[in-house]
Order: structure tokens, then C-alpha cells, then sequence
């Protein structure tokens, strides 16, 4: 069986940063709490005129002219959001239209913030199986346009960006190493977009009670993803024989530095052993991990044959970590 590895990523945040200091100005919040609770300084806010499918498009050609080659070398795109351009066509699709990715499938990926592990996850087995040679993954949200921006418990938490990771087939037993998704649907009512749905079509009355903003219970989904990052991270090193020491860096979902923390610090993980960048990019939902990476491989601190572990809680619940062996 082949191997399947990771040669090429690409990211894009949008210039405008929307920091703290302004935050204060919108709801009754502080820099200090936002600091201490979450770990957030700024994050980067997308302009009016752009959606989900440019930011994805732009991280997809930087991944492309990494590798040097073009859009019609790509067969498969998996588009992981939440926040799609439109309920359809997929945001895939427009991506591959202006990528030129002639010929190749693809489709949206709802995970929430695993959504990024679960893309790299299903292009890995595309690409054992043999059925492709090179699949993108992007992960791209404008979680701006479905922030309420007068609730202060969510809106001082997100950001935009997109990233994109190109995954091709490699010698046996590079690159991929193993996987541990799991979903959880008993936890959906702690973060969701109520409306614009089948079960809650969109209507004058949906847009007066604010329905088509995110929602969560923060102390909840805090919890949860406490421990489930902890556990799957485990389990994952667990059956392959690994330990916290083993791995070189440990990439999180970027969703609170205090859920970082806690994680790192029952697996027994260094700090020099963890990537966060959330004070300046905040939550970018289905982007912190390739965000993530981008700044472990800029830093010096991701290279080639490194043993990098990607894990990620987000609604639904859903739940996912990857191992992967750095490929260049
Ligand atoms: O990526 C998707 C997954 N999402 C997450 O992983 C997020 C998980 N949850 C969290 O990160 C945290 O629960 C939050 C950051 C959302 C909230 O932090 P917390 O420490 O759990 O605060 P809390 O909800 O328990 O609220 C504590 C207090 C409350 O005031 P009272 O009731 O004690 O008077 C809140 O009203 O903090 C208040 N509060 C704020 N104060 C200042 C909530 N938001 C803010 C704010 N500024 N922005």
C-alpha cells in the first residue's frame, strides 16, 4: 500500500485585525479577561466582498505554487466549513472552477473544528487506497458572518482565514500514520447555528431572534474539549506504541489557550512541544491547523521527518486527532 504525505500548504488571512481594544468598544469585555480566559489578542476579519470560497481559493494556489504545479494536477478537493458560501452548489465546487482543478471530485466536509483532521484523514485513505495521487484539503471559515457581535461570550473568540494542505501519494509507510475520529451527537446543543436549516428555515422571525448566529454554551463545550483532546490524544500514541515524548510537536486546535494547556499538560507534553497562535488569529475554526503548522514550519520548529500529532474538538461533537510523519 502506499504511502500518503503531506508536500505542500498554503494559507491566507485576510489583512484587517480586529483587536481587543476595539472589542471593548462593542460589548461590555476587556482585553485582560479575553487574555486571561482565552488567550486571544486580535484576530483577522475578512472584508464584505470576500467569502469563504476566496479565502480558500487564495490558500489553494499558494499550496499550488509551493509545489509548482497547477490546478489540474488536483483530483480531489475536500472543503472543510461551516460557513459555505451558500447552503449549494459546495464551496468545493466553486473553488474547483476557479482553480481550474479540471476533472477532479470533491465536496464539503461539515466538521466544525475537526474539520481539518477529518479532511486530512479521508484524503490519507483516498490516496493509500491508491485512488489518487493528489488530494487538496482546505479548511476555510468566515466565521465573522455568523458571529452575533453583541454577545461578548462569542464574538470576542473567532476569526477568518483558510489554509490548505496538499496530500500526495508517497512510499509505503511515509507520511500518514494513523487516526482517531469519533463524533458525539449528544453534545449538539451546546454550539450551533439554530436557524437556516430544514428544521428552522430562514424567516423574519429567525432573523428578529438572532437564530442564524452561533449559540454555544461555553462552559459545557469547555469541558468536553478538555478532556476529549486529552483522551484521543492518548488513545492515538497509545495503540502505536507511542509516548508525549515521542512526538516532536503536538499541533492543536487553536479554540482557548486554557483548553491547550490542560491537554499538553496531561499528556505530559513540554511546552516547547505545542504550537499556539491563537493570540493572533483567535478561533478560525476549520483553518487553526494548517494556520498552525504554517507557523511551526516558519518558526524552525516543524521539519522534514519530524512526528507531528493534529488534534481538534469542535461541535457536533466531533473529535479527531492524526499522525503524521513531516514530509519536507
Ligand atoms: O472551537 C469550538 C469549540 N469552542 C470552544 O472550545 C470554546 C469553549 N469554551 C470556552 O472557551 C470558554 O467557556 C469561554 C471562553 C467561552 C468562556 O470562558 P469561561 O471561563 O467558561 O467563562 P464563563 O462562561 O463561565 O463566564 C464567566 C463570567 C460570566 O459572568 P458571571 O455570570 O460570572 O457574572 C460571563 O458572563 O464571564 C462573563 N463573560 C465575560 N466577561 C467579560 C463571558 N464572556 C465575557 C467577555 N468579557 N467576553
Amino acid at each position: 500500500m502506499p504511502g500518503a504525505k503531506i508536500t505542500a500548504l498554503g494559507c491566507y488571512v485576510p489583512p484587517r485585525v480586529l483587536t481587543n481594544r476595539e472589542l471593548e468598544k462593542m460589548v461590555d469585555t476587556s482585553n485582560e479577561w479575553i487574555l486571561q480566559r482565552v488567550g486571544i489578542r486580535e484576530r483577522h476579519i475578512a472584508p464584505p466582498e470576500m467569502a469563504t470560497s476566496d479565502m480558500a481559493v487564495l490558500a489553494a494556489c499558494a499550496a499550488l505554487s509551493q509545489r509548482g504545479i497547477s490546478g489540474r494536477d488536483i483530483e480531489a478537493i475536500l472543503l472543510c466549513t461551516v460557513t459555505p458560501d451558500m447552503m449549494f452548489p459546495s464551496t468545493a465546487c466553486l473553488v474547483q472552477d476557479r482553480i481550474g482543478a479540471k476533472g477532479a471530485w470533491g465536496f464539503d466536509l461539515v466538521a466544525a473544528c475537526s474539520g481539518f483532521i477529518y479532511g486530512l484523514t479521508t484524503a490519507a485513505q483516498l490516496v493509500k487506497s491508491g485512488a489518487h495521487k493528489k488530494v487538496l484539503v482546505i479548511g476555510s471559515d468566515t466565521m465573522s458572518r455568523i458571529i452575533d457581535y453583541t454577545d461578548r461570550a462569542t464574538c470576542i473568540l473567532f476569526g477568518d482565514g483558510a489554509g490548505a494542505m496538499l496530500v500526495e501519494r508517497g512510499d509505503p509507510g511515509e507520511g500518514f500514520v494513523d487516526f482517531l475520529n469519533e463524533i458525539d451527537g449528544s453534545g449538539g446543543d451546546a454550539l450551533k447555528m439554530p436557524a437556516g436549516g430544514s428544521r428552522m428555515p430562514a424567516s423574519a422571525e429567525t432573523v428578529a431572534k438572532r437564530l442564524h448566529y452561533v449559540k454555544q454554551e461555553g462552559q459545557a463545550v469547555f469541558k468536553y474539549a478538555v478532556r476529549k483532546m486529552h483522551e484521543v490524544s492518548r488513545d492515538l500514541l497509545d495503540r502505536n506504541g507511542l509516548t508525549a515524548r515521542d512526538i516532536k510537536l503536538l499541533i492543536p486546535h487553536q479554540a482557548n489557550l486554557r483548553i491547550i494547556n490542560a491537554a499538553a499538560e496531561k499528556l505530559g507534553l513540554s511546552a516547547d512541544q505545542v504550537v499556539v497562535n491563537i493570540d493572533r488569529y483567535g478561533n478560525t475554526t476549520a483553518a487553526t491547523i494548517p494556520l498552525a503548522t504554517r507557523d511551526a514550519i516558519e518558526t524552525g520548529k516543524l521539519k522534514q521527518g519530524d512526528l507531528v500529532m493534529f488534534v481538534a474538538v469542535g461541535a457536533g461533537f466531533t473529535v479527531g486527532a492524526n499522525l503524521w510523519r513531516w514530509a519536507y
